[in-house]
């Protein structure tokens, strides 16, 4: 890993790499905590070359702001950065960077000022200039770098929709990612600024998470009104006097715009003092999501339909979404290994999944305009989908789409990588499995069912172990248990107690 500090030699060293590698760039202000690793650990998983800029930014802070308190640890966060797996910390200094002095000397510089309309609301309202300061350097950084991604925590909310708007407004070549909050068990959310909390008042700031909570059950029970959403956080917040509320607000997550109701979803943001420290935390409103994973003969597609059909969430078939594409690529005489045809193919593909009244066929399927539901089922069809499947180009525009779909929540999705890859911040994350014997079993029983004699237990649970592997190992969408997946092993449990299982989770933790 290289420790880089100018403009000049960053520039040489990228236009040295290999036009076609992914590069991706995680800003940030250093004080590394679980929250920055989280986000390079995303960008090293997504990207060729990862390159993190550490750069305390005083365009974002007022005169009376904590900038020279600011913690400062370079060493330990390029230790932490190495071991990641970055390629580059880039740790230019205020004269390398051009900025200087803090937010009041804005009006020296060229800087970039995002709409009031999202700046004069939430942390913008006390914090004047706070998101120029935030936009001006976040634009230079793309500028130098170029990278092909961005990745911003969540937990900042409002600057992350100002960012986004930033990159559409002024056309900037990149994709934003949004990663969720890292929280410390008591549900804090993780911040470079806890380190100015005394131990009493980090076990009192809790309380801020515990209300977005208390507020997030209401509206899973129903509860849709802003009025109501908010005076239960204000309720909850001022049994405490040592956590002092500076707002809270129910917006929308992109336009940052109040709501007076959360129809699709909403951002509940605050800011509260604990002592002299300033504290943000916010939660996203929204129907959930729920992503089931796990190997191949769990159950997963029966489960996961008959949850969604308790719970009134659209069942997202992915699988369905593969077999629609490896159709269209049969369709259009494209032999299954030319990548390269693939891929333009994908391109501008449009996937639409309608739900159905049809018990047998619960979601009709149209490709580019195109009724495919049954003819996605051939066993033609079948045997290509592996293959398709696994192509980078399929997989990537795939999942941008699985994540279009679960934008604005209500949806349940099995397959390989849901919690992992396509929902990381799914709402309930479930692995569900089976031993390699008890899947076995339940293959020859089909196959028996199938009128199939002669069937060798032995040869299918080495068959069944063989794709285990082949499904955990492979380089794109690997099988893996995500950290905060709920393990639900099935053996010797019926269809029927599995989905009640499922369904008892989601209720446990959201009504
Ligand atoms: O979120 C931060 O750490 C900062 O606001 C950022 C994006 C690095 C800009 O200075």
């Amino acid at each position: 890993m290289l420790i880089i500090k100018t403009i000049a030699e960053l520039k040489t060293y990228l236009k040295n790499e290999q036009p076609s590698l992914k590069i991706g760039l995680v800003p940030t202000m250093g004080a590394f905590h679980q929250g920055h690793t989280s986000l390079i650990k995303r960008a090293v998983q997504e990207c060729d070359r990862v390159v993190v800029s550490i750069f305390v930014n005083p365009l974002q802070f007022s005169p009376t702001e904590d900038l020279a308190q600011y913690p400062r640890q370079l060493a330990t966060d390029s230790d932490l950065c190495a071991e990641l797996g970055v390629a580059i910390i880039f740790a230019p200094n205020l004269e390398e960077i051009g900025i200087t002095g803090d937010a009041s000397t804005q009006g020296q510089l060229t800087t970039i000022t995002p709409p009031a309309t999202m700046t004069s609301k939430l942390c913008g309202k006390y914090r004047p200039g706070h998101f120029t300061g935030v936009a001006t350097i976040v634009t230079k950084l793309l500028n130098i770098v170029q990278p092909n991604r961005a990745y911003f925590g969540q937990k900042d909310a409002q600057q992350l929709a100002i960012i986004r708007r930033l990159v559409t407004d002024l056309n900037l070549p990149v994709e934003i990612i949004g990663c969720p909050i890292i929280r410390e068990a008591s549900g804090l959310a993780l911040s470079s600024r806890n380190q100015y909390l005394s131990s009493t008042e980090k076990s009192q700031a809790a309380i801020i998470y515990q209300s977005l909570k208390s507020a997030a059950q209401e509206f899973f029970r129903g509860e849709t009104e802003a009025d109501n959403l908010i005076t239960i956080v204000k309720d909850q917040l001022a049994i405490t006097n040592e956590v002092k509320l500076q707002y809270v607000e129910l917006v929308d997550p992109l336009t940052l715009k109040p709501l007076a109701q959360v129809e699709t979803i909403g951002l509940l943001a605050i800011a509260a003092h604990v002592g002299n420290t300033r504290l943000i935390d916010n939660m996203i409103l929204r129907q959930p999501i729920i992503a089931i994973d796990g190997p191949a003969g769990a159950g997963k597609s029966t489960v996961t339909r008959r949850v969604a059909e308790q719970l009134g969430l659209l069942y997202l078939d992915t699988g369905a979404m593969y077999r629609a594409v490896t159709w269209l690529v049969m369709d259009a005489g494209i032999a299954v290994d030319d990548e390269d045809a693939i891929a333009s193919l994908v391109k501008d593909v449009i996937i639409d999944l309608i739900p159905t009244d049809s018990p047998e066929i619960p979601l009709g399927v149209q490709i580019n305009g195109q009724e495919v539901t049954k003819v996605i089922r051939t066993p033609e069809v079948t045997a290509n989908v592996s293959a398709v499947a696994a192509q980078a180009a399929v997989r990537e525009q795939l999942v941008k789409a699985q994540q279009l779909c679960g934008a604005k929540g209500g949806v349940i999705a099995e397959g390989r990588d849901i919690g992992t890859n396509v929902y990381p911040d799914a709402d309930l994350k479930i692995f569900l499995t089976a031993s390699v014997e008890e899947r076995a079993r339940r293959r020859s029983i089909d196959l028996k069912n199938q009128g199939q004699k002669n069937i060798d237990l032995p040869q299918l649970q080495q068959e069944i172990q063989a794709r285990d592997d082949k499904d955990s190992s492979r380089a794109i969408a690997p099988l893996r248990k995500a950290d905060d997946a709920v393990e639900v092993i099935t053996d010797g449990l019926t269809i029927e107690e599995v989905v009640a299982k499922i369904v008892n989770l989601y209720q446990v933790s959201y009504q």
